[in-house]
């Protein structure tokens, strides 16, 4: 592991000994706990190089905060990034940082600061949004990890990524809890002995909120009701706030329809402490990914119908631009003519029902019929290796999955579509078994002169490209469960996949 303290000593390491590579950046202040080591984990998984940076922030500090007596750690900090496996820690001082009175600021939205902490720590989302756009104008990350404990920091960054058109994609992961409940935080540590003991009270009142919402109810006062009285019936802690707003937004909502986000603050003697909580309302999410021949589209067919979820078959929108790039005569190399036919294509994908699966079309012409059409296969794989194209398919299967309630087949969809989907499925079958199904197709269409080994060693080639390759690559995501179908028909692994679902949402 390697400790920067200049801009120019990190910008060397990145652009000189790691060029091209996957790029994670954790950003943090330091005083680091198990919930950074979520961050960093996640980063580690997801990329080849994991840079952590340390940097107590004096422009998200007021006045009266505590950036003084902020925990600074830097030793042991660096101990344990470099346990969890980050490459490089950059530690610059304020002044390297160009953090100085009259910097140029960036500003979030005025409706993302009238709620929650906005109000109350004046200046502080500005400080946050204007040093995290710094970092990631200096590490130029592929991804950026923050943690969901901040969840009010979080929607503005992904608003201020959005807005300012940054080219890195924002990662959230869930909150670390001790073993009672407490998110954990640097600052826990200014908390006495007596004060630890009452900080589990914010975690309840969040869960006495879920408890309602679980039982039904979906009116923002109904729904904290029960969680104010657990509140005042201990009076040395002090509420600063508990509102439930829209995640995204931020806005505060009067009730929940699909998601709202329940967000506390409070008071422990002088430390303030915040936690929430997502309610939501939506049908799980089941991402399949896994490499071809291993059964995908079927099995996801199945399960779909079995648990009456619509089946999003990624595939088929990749052969739908496909199919447009290849109609309008453009070169599938070149990426510019593509996005702009991509702005202007009339192009639409329905699921008009569970039994359907992805429906394409183009104004109001079904054309998912010719997508199997051996030039659209001869070229789909160029066509989706474009990041333009990639972008914008993505950004619509998330679209889709907002409800919930949805099965997704293909080979990034629990890494990167549907990181937070809650099943992920990584379905495979060794080469051999995989060969030996594309043999029994084959024979089936009529071919008879095939060389089994040359089918092996083709798939083995297929699958090589397609997890070395830069873009989405065809990775297992950690939390994703690996079904092996070798010895599995296609019936048992839809069973199999069934009763996983089974044992975690059905109770
Ligand atoms: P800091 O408080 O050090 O937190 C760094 C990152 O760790 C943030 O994204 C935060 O949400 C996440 N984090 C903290 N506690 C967590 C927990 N219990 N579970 C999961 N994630 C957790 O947040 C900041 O620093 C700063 O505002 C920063 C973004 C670095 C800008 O200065």
């Amino acid at each position: 592991m390697r400790l920067f303290k200049t801009i120019a000593g990190l910008r060397a390491d990145l652009g000189g000994t790691r060029p091209d590579r996957d790029l994670g950046l954790v950003p943090t202040m330091g005083a680091l706990h198990a919930g950074h080591q979520s961050l960093v984990e996640r980063a580690r998984a997801e990329n080849e190089v994991v840079v952590a940076s340390i940097f107590v922030n004096p422009l998200q500090f007021g006045p009266q905060e505590d950036f003084q007596q902020y925990p600074r750690a830097i030793e042991r900090d660096c101990q344990l990034c470099e346990q969890w496996g980050v490459d490089v820690v950059f530690a610059p001082s304020a002044q390297e940082l160009g953090v100085w009175g009259n910097n140029t600021l960036v500003i979030p939205p005025a409706e993302m600061l009238s709620v929650l902490c906005g109000p109350r720590r004046p200046g502080h989302f500005q400080g946050v949004a204007t040093i995290v756009t710094k970092l990631l104008a200096i590490a130029q990350p592929t991804r950026a990890y923050f943690g969901e404990k901040d969840a009010q920091q979080l929607a503005i960054i992904r608003r201020l990524v959005r807005d300012l058109n940054l080219p890195v994609e924002i990662r959230a992961v869930a909150i670390a809890r001790d073993t009672s409940g407490v998110a954990l935080s640097s600052r826990n540590q200014y908390l006495t002995p007596v004060e630890k003991e009452q900080a589990p009270i914010l975690f309840r009142s969040l869960q006495a909120a879920k408890e309602e919402f679980n039982a039904g109810k979906r009116e923002t006062s109904a729904l904290l009701a029960p969680a104010k009285d657990k509140l005042t019936a201990s009076p040395d802690v002090k509420l600063d706030y508990l509102e439930i707003v829209d995640p995204h937004t931020l806005r505060p909502l009067e009730r929940i329809e699909v998601e709202g986000l329940v967000a506390i603050a409070a008071y422990l003697g002088s430390t303030r402490l915040i936690d929430n909580l997502l309610l939501r309302n939506r049908k799980p999410i089941i991402a399949i990914d896994g490499p071809a021949g291993a059964g995908k589209s079927t099995v996801t067919r199945r399960v779909a119908r079995a648990l009456g979820f619509l089946h999003l078959d990624t595939g088929a929108m990749y052969r739908a631009v496909t199919a447009l790039v290849l109609e309008a005569g453009i070169d599938v190399e070149d990426e510019a003519a593509v996005a702009e036919l991509l702005d202007s294509a009339a192009i639409e994908f329905r699921v008009p029902n569970t039994e359907s699966g992805t429906r394409v079309f183009v104004g109001e012409q079904d054309i998912t019929s010719t997508l199997r059409s051996s030039a659209i296969t001869a070229h789909v794989s160029a066509v989706s290796r474009l990041p333009a194209v990639r972008q914008m398919l993505v950004a619509q299967q998330r679209n889709w999955g907002q409800k919930g309630g949805i099965v997704a087949e293909g080979r990034d969809i629990g890494t990167r579509v549907f990181p937070d989907a809650e099943l992920k499925i990584f379905l495979t079958a060794s080469v051999g078994e995989r060969a030996r199904r594309r043999l029994q197709d084959l024979k089936a269409q009529g071919e008879v002169e095939i060389d089994f080994e040359r089918l092996e060693q083709d798939i083995q080639r297929r699958d090589f490209l397609d997890s070395t390759r830069s873009l989405s690559p065809l990775r297992k995501a950690p939390d994703a469960i690996e079904l092996t179908t070798d010895s599995l028909s296609v019936e048992e692994a839809t069973q199999a996949i069934l009763a996983l679902y089974e044992q975690s949402f059905v109770r």
